[in-house]
């Protein structure tokens, strides 16, 4: 069994723009964290960005001084997985890359004890197929946070192949125990958000490049047209353009050409189900 009880220390591997992210939002949510990157220099450079955020939401006037210096206070920064051994619950947060990341579980399990969950912040690639590199693959789920952690209100819930009942309901607690509202994916290409993010934002980038607007208007366009809070290209400028790509090439190779007209968009039209003029759409009205 896997309760929120159990779990005092959090294991964040990684100390990227997302790693230090979920580290931060762990320690100002009560718990001791351990942040683990391969050069010294990572782990600093996690730090800064921990003390960055805090100082943004002290100087807003959202968190005290004292809970800022608290939650510096219960992370610990290391550059040995080794350290990971006494942790409850890890979350990985590397590179996107499937080799890595496989190496990193595989490592991960010869470490933390069997009844440790493992979970992944991948936000594109298989969870089924990295947990394949350990032993207890039921013990193996997504929890993709969104970027930038500590604002975002959203953690995606990825459901792996062998990943039980009870340990995706552990992982919607522990999301939503760090102040999280969550949602579930199955393990399919991209998830929800990516799935239907990257083509958003690949199309915007192809408007661009040919001509429809200034990048400047097609950013004005979705955000006043669509009220998003960032249009596609200062959206994917946010995310990192080799984010962006790499997922999008994770998505292209599983998913081939997705950018025709869904063919479901196309019935529903002749059917005459054109939303919520007509009180049928994709929803009844
Ligand atoms: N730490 C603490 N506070 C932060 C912060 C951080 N890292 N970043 C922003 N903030 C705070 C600001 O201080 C500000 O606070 P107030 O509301 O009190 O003024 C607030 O957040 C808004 O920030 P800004 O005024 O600087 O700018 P903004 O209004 O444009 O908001 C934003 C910035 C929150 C990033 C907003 O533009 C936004 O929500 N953008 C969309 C982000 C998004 O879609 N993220 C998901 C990307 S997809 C992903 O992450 C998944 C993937 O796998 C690729």
């Amino acid at each position: 069994m896997h309760d929120l009880e159990d779990i005092d220390t959090i294991g964040v591997v990684g100390a990227g723009t997302m790693g230090s992210g979920i580290a931060q939002v762990a320690a100002t949510n009560g718990y001791d964290v351990v942040m683990r990157d391969v050069e010294t220099e990572y782990v600093e450079n996690g730090f800064d960005t921990i003390d960055d955020s805090l100082d943004r939401f002290v100087s807003k006037e959202k968190l005290s001084e004292s809970a800022a210096e608290a939650t510096l206070d219960r992370i610990t920064g290391t550059t040995a997985l080794d350290d990971l051994a006494d942790c409850d619950v890890v979350v990985e947060a590397a590179v996107e890359n499937m080799d890595v990341k496989q190496d990193i579980f595989a490592d991960l399990d010869a470490v933390v004890p069997d009844d440790v969950v493992l979970a992944t912040n991948t936000s594109t690639l298989s969870i089924t197929t990295i947990a394949s590199a350990t032993d207890r693959e039921d013990e193996v789920v997504g929890l993709h946070f969104m970027n930038p952690v500590p604002v975002m209100k959203g953690v995606e819930v990825v459901v792996g192949e062998k990943t039980t009942d009870e340990v995706v309901a552990f992982a919607h607690d522990l999301a939503e125990d760090l102040g999280k509202e969550t949602w579930e994916s199955d393990d399919k290409p991209g998830f929800v958000t990516n799935r239907i993010l990257m083509p958003w934002i690949n199309e915007g980038i192809r408007a661009y490049d040919e001509g429809v607007a200034s990048k400047e208007d097609i950013d004005t366009g979705m955000k006043l047209g669509t009220n998003v809070p960032m249009g596609p290209l200062e959206l994917a400028d946010h995310i990192g353009l080799d984010i962006c790509l790499d997922a999008s090439r994770t998505l292209h190779e599983e998913l081939g050409d997705r950018y025709k007209p869904a063919y479901l968009l196309k019935r529903k039209v002749d059917a005459g189900d054109l939303g919520k003029k007509t009180g049928e759409g994709f929803y009844t009205y």
